[in-house]
């Protein structure tokens, strides 16, 4: 079979209700207090790429710990669960995946590997790096929301659905319960879940990893006005933006915001009303962007079974910084007494 033949790539919606889609949503995003733009809007091409450049950041130690925690971990990991498929959530450009996928590909070479994300772009390179890699992959993308139902995932067996990056930290409670619940009702008795979540540590290294010293987290926060301007047809202007991120102390997760250097009004034509839509935004005030929680074992623990899942093993890095849980689903009844 050639690389062609070995990947599948499905776009879960057509671009006309994406759109659709996406202009109700920022709209409302838009219009709440503090005024926000959802995180999955980050990721386009060039912010994609951007996500990228952060991981290799002296400053972002998410990558590099959990990369290290899945070399050591991944192969008892898979031979423990009996893995011999991957869907993996969130997967951007799958370079870590590549530690499961060894350890899969080395006990089932003709493995599969579903790979589920917003950003086509990202999707494609994955496939063009992973599938000359294994040459007996098959990879299956689809370009998808993970926090919408999700149709077209083929049915498997003795699968590791992986969700990795602590992207979990970008929603709050109830959201991020909500979504491993959907991720646990898809799930079959023998399948298990690898969750990685960035823990709470000293505020300074919290801190510095969205504030790097280059500004490459500064350009990927302000790329996302790039993203709304193409949706909504709009002209907001990302240099006029300062990048901000700080950890929130109340709510044990650091915040990133865009505030605005000047008033600006933004006339938006693409909401279909009679007239355009008016976004009066005064000077200094700010859109949120991004929060990305730290957690504790307690509270992800407390977060899994609340899901439904039942935690079987966790993983500390040496230095404390990241985390990764291994769960099952729990049998419906013992769920439905949980929740
Ligand atoms: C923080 S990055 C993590 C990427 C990679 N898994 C890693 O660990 O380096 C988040 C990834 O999730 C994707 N993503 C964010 N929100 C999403 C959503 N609602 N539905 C599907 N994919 C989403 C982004 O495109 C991006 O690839």
């Amino acid at each position: 079979m050639t690389d062609h033949e070995r990947l599948i790539l499905d776009r879960q919606l057509d671009p006309a209700t994406r759109q659709a889609d996406a202009r109700r949503e920022l709209r409302a995003a838009l219009e709440r207090d503090p005024r926000e733009i959802p995180s999955k809007y980050f990721y386009d091409d060039a912010g994609s790429e951007l996500f990228e450049r952060i991981t290799e950041l002296p400053e972002y130690y998410l990558t590099r710990v959990e990369t290290a925690m899945l070399r050591d971990l991944a192969p008892g990991l898979i031979e423990r669960t009996g893995a011999c498929e991957l869907l993996e959530l969130g997967s951007g450009y799958s370079i870590k995946t590549e530690l499961l996928l060894d350890a899969i590909c080395a006990r089932h070479p003709h493995a599969r590997y579903l790979a589920i994300d917003v950003a086509e772009s990202a999707l494609r390179a994955a496939a063009a790096r992973l599938l000359p890699r294994y040459p007996e992959l098959r990879m299956h993308g689809i370009v998808a929301d993970f926090t919408r139902p999700l149709v077209g995932v083929p049915e498997g067996e003795a699968r590791l659905f992986a969700f990795l990056g602590s992207t979990i930290g970008n929603f709050a409670q109830p959201a991020a319960t909500e979504l491993l619940r959907s991720i646990a009702d898809a799930m079959q008795p023998q399948d298990r879940f690898l969750l990685g979540v960035d823990l709470f540590k000293d505020l300074i290294t919290m801190e510095d990893a969205y504030n790097d010293a280059e500004g490459i987290t500064a350009e990927f926060n302000r790329n996302i006005l790039r993203v709304v301007n193409e949706h909504l047809q709009c002209w907001f202007e990302p240099e006029n933006f300062d990048h901000v991120a700080f950890y929130d102390d109340l709510n044990c997760w650091i915040e990133m915001r865009l505030r605005t250097r000047h008033s600006v009004m933004l006339r938006i034509f693409a909401f279909d009303d009679e007239r355009p839509y008016i976004l009066d935004l005064t000077r200094g005030e700010e859109i949120r962007t991004e929060i990305s929680c730290k957690y504790t074992r307690a509270q992800v623990e407390a977060m899994l079974r609340a899901a439904g899942l039942e935690p079987l093993e966790w993983h500390v890095a040496a230095n404390d910084f990241f985390g990764l849980a291994l769960a099952r689903r729990l049998p419906p009844d013992a769920a439905s007494t949980d929740r």
